[in-house]
């Protein structure tokens, strides 16, 4: 066990980050921001939104449609005004369900598979005699043109669906919507989720200038302060940010992915690989013969077994025998007698993977504000929206402090603030600024 301890501690001082390698981490976001904006070599890729933020009286009935890893979520939102909002009807419906046999993420689905899916979706719940201005959130780094024009430049969040790259989403969106005669739906606003959270939260409150999601995927947008282009948002597409201290397990995750050397960010710090880090840690662990000597179960051999859900469960346990752990062992792996050290590695394990992603994510942020306003004289909320910082045990108030540690006597004028809902909402003052032609085209 003395040994199991030494390799829990390098592991430890392999991912987490001083306060110093954060400093640099951010500064490296920083001059990638400034590089991306200019058109130079950059890992950022600064799309503009063609959009600014609204002004909180933006008003009427919308439909958002709201595209992300998982789901695909429908929702009617009446926007009040005076930043207020009501959602009116809310449906959420996988991209892949095995007992209904489909899954329009793989590579046997196809574009009008998929945007099909989602306009006999949207035709569940519209009226036939209303009259719906569409927002859409189509949460993959797209190139827009316009408001409402988003071509895809590359799947992110290991989707696969054929013929959806480099074309016009909102093109095939309007065509599966033709298809099925929903004539009174009028697409108006097509938007990345960090931009929809971004419009959510600066609907109610002024002082949002950066919007982000932690959930499946990771990406920040902020709204650009500087000449020409001052007042727009721009989506960084910042989980693709690769100036990072890659340890020998990123870079393992990194080569069985899909895009092996893209979305680095991403892959260090999202829900949809914390849980695979944590699997790959382990299954050298027990190559090594360190714990679960001998165990073969799937979940540590195969990729993608171990999902975020697991994680939080490990960190929401914190009984002092780890029973939640020891169930999930033997239920789960069939490990039926695992030690307490091992119950606690696997806790450990999951906490060094959290932290150091809410740590890179506080790094970017920092870098991000040091952008808008170099000697932090403002007021800054940032607006974040995702599974990952709502769900995972701890994640939010790890964020918090790691940010304020490195804001300093600065911290105050900056809050964090859960968007529920964002990506959709915004979808929806999207469309309403759309209808008011408040647009940067
Ligand atoms: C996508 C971004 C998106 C983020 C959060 C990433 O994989 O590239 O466009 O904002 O996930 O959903």
């Amino acid at each position: 066990m003395q040994q199991l301890a030494n390799e829990v501690r390098k592991l430890r001082a392999k991912f987490i980050l001083s306060e110093s390698e954060m400093i640099d981490t951010a500064k490296k976001f920083q001059r990638a921001m400034q590089a991306g904006r200019e058109g130079k070599d950059s890992s950022l890729k600064m799309l503009p939104a063609f959009l600014a933020k609204p002004i909180g009286n933006e008003k009427g009935v919308y439909l958002a449609v709201d595209l992300g890893g998982t789901n695909v979520r429908v929702m009617i939102i009446e926007l009040k005004g005076n930043g207020n909002y009501k959602i009116l009807d809310r449906h959420a419906f996988p991209l892949k369900n095995s007992q209904k046999g489909h899954d329009f993420t793989s590579e046997t689905s196809s574009a009008a598979a998929l945007f099909g899916y989602i306009a006999e979706r949207i035709k569940s719940m519209v009226a036939t005699n209303s009259f719906y201005p569409l927002g859409f959130t189509f949460s993959f780094p797209s190139r827009q043109t316009a408001v409402n024009q988003a071509v895809l430049i590359k799947w992110t969040k290991e989707i696969k669906t054929p013929g959806v790259e480099g074309k016009d989403v909102s093109k095939i969106l309007a065509g599966a919507l033709d298809d099925k005669n929903l004539h009174q739906v009028v697409p108006r606003a097509i938007i990345n989720d960090t931009v929809g959270t971004l419009l959510t939260a600066s609907y109610r409150d002024p002082f949002t200038d950066i919007g982000s999601i932690c959930g499946t995927g990771h990406n920040s947008c902020y709204v650009e302060p500087q000449s020409l282009t001052s007042g727009e948002i721009i989506n960084m597409e910042s989980g693709n940010f690769n100036a990072l201290p890659f340890t020998a397990y990123d870079t393992e995750l990194d080569k069985q992915s899909d895009i092996p050397g893209e979305q680095c960010l991403e892959k260090m710090v999202s829900g949809k690989y914390i849980g695979e880090l944590t699997r790959i840690i382990l299954q050298d662990f027990i190559k090594q013969n360190l714990i679960l000597t001998n165990n073969q179960s799937d979940i540590f051999f195969s990729p993608y077994m171990i999902k975020a859900e697991d994680i939080s469960l490990f960190l929401d346990d914190e009984s002092s025998e780890l029973t939640g752990i020891f169930q999930w062992l033997q239920s789960v792996c069939g490990a039926s007698g695992a030690l307490l050290e091992e119950r606690i590695t696997l806790r450990t394990i999951a906490s060094i993977v959290v932290t150091r992603s809410a740590q890179l994510v506080a790094a970017s942020y920092f870098g991000v504000l040091q952008h808008i306003d170099p000697r932090l004289e403002r007021k800054h909320s940032i607006a974040i929206d995702g599974s990952l910082y709502e769900f995972t045990p701890g994640y939010a108030a790890k964020l918090k402090v790691t940010l304020n540690n490195l804001l300093k006597e600065k911290s105050e004028l900056v809050t964090l603030k859960l968007t529920k809902d964002g990506s959709g909402v915004g979808a929806a003052v999207a469309a309403a600024l759309g209808d008011k032609g408040q647009l940067h085209d």
